[in-house]
């Protein structure tokens, strides 16, 4: 493989992935592909922009023709698709945006790979990468495994879903040499503060209220994404055509207890007196159809291509916390504007 077109590459996991790929083979071109849309920020990949091996194009998944310009310019061997609608509650509210981009969006790189490889897949490969949420939602006990059969219950999964079944549709009718993971929750450097984890922290230094939904007991399998661009590389590498593999922490919190651990570490880091930040948690109106647990089994791509996260829950939040701590303007930048528009709807009805 020597040219690379990574998807979303400008969002939280794709920067990590471009880094990666970037640092760790000089020997090929990553060609970095994003709409730059509200969640994806250059600013991510400021270091490696001058790269040799790194070009990015702004474009959108979904422009058929874009991409096989794309395809034929860089001579693309491989695809390591990660470009969507992400956040389950902007899903809720605009279902569409997710079925274009996540559902039209990948079949239309399916189409233009398709289209430009023409039936010869000698070290090529077509990496989707995709989210545990399209398993549904675990009680108390049990996990999800690569046979789990798909229950998606938010637009956003459902979307995730169609595009996990037409990526092994073509696998299955065009021979195309696809591999999926379907991974936990990530936190790290670079989280858009929508999410759980940087919006609290973003919270916790505007002194704003922590908007915890329903009682705080649903639970997330968390991994940092660090390791989760490293579980990318082994599976773009060694994976084997067709397979499934299931990436997770073995990492599981209710969202309560983590942010209150959250709250604990950050009130250590600003030098506060203990039981600062937790005086901001507000329990607010929960989301609909609110999954309950996620859990991954994760033992497949352990065993059979020897990937194991590589920093612990209490290593992982802290270094998240101190890049936040040291990166303010990257959240001053991501905050203004859209984001506060978006802020002021989604909350507006709890403070
Ligand atoms: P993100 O929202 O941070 O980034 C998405 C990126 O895709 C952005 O840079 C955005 O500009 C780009 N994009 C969106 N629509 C596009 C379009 N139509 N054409 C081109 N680019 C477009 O997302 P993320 O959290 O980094 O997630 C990346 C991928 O990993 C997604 O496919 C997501 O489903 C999956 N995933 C995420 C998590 C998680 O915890 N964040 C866990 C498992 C899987
Ligand atoms: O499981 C993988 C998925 O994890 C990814 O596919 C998604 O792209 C990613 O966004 C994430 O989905 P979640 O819905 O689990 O993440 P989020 O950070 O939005 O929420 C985590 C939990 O915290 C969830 O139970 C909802 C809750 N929550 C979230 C927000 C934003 C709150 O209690 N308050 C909040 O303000």
């Amino acid at each position: 493989m020597k040219n690379i077109l990574v998807t979303g590459g400008a969002g939280f996991i794709g920067s990590h992935v471009v880094r990666r790929l970037v640092r760790q083979y000089p020997q090929y071109q990553i060609i970095n592909l994003d709409a730059l849309t509200y969640a994806g920020n250059l600013e991510n990949l400021s270091d490696i922009q001058d790269a040799t091996n790194y070009t990015f194009v702004k474009g959108n998944i979904c422009d058929a023709s874009h991409l096989d310009e794309i395809f034929s310019q860089y001579q693309i061997d491989a695809v390591v698709h990660l470009a969507a609608e992400s956040h389950v509650d902007r899903s809720i509210t605009d279902p569409l945006a997710f079925v274009q981009t996540n559902v039209i969006g990948t079949a239309s790189l399916l189409n233009a790979a398709k289209k430009y490889w023409n039936g010869n897949y000698t070290d090529k490969r077509f990496y989707h990468v995709s989210t545990d949420e399209v398993y549904g939602s675990l009680g108390e006990t049990g996990f999800f495994y690569e046979n789990t059969a798909y229950d998606p219950r938010s637009p956003y999964s459902a979307s995730k879903a169609g595009s996990d079944h037409l990526v092994r549709a073509f696998y299955h009718t065009y021979k195309m040499p696809v591999v999926i993971s379907n991974c936990s929750n990530n936190y790290g450097p670079n989280h858009f503060p929508e999410k759980l984890i940087p919006l609290s922290i973003n919270n916790i230094l505007q002194k704003k209220p922590l908007p915890v939904y329903g009682k705080g007991e649903n639970v997330r399998d968390w991994l940092y994404v660090l390791d989760h661009a490293h579980a990318i590389d082994v599976i773009l590498h060694k994976g084997v055509t067709g397979e499934t593999y299931n990436i997770g922490g073995h990492n599981e919190w209710k969202n309560i207890d983590l942010i209150r651990l959250l709250c604990k570490l950050m009130d250590e880091k600003l030098g506060q007196a203990p039981g600062t930040s937790e005086q901001l948690i507000t329990f607010v109106t929960d989301r609909a159809g609110h999954d309950l647990r996620y859990a991954i089994d994760a033992s497949k791509l352990k065993d059979e291509l020897g990937w194991l996260p590589s920093v612990t829950f209490e290593q992982g939040l802290s270094q998240t916390i101190d890049w936040f701590l040291e990166n303010k303007e990257w959240l001053d930048h991501v905050t203004s504007g859209d984001y506060q528009a978006y802020y002021e709807k989604q909350y507006a009805n709890n403070h």
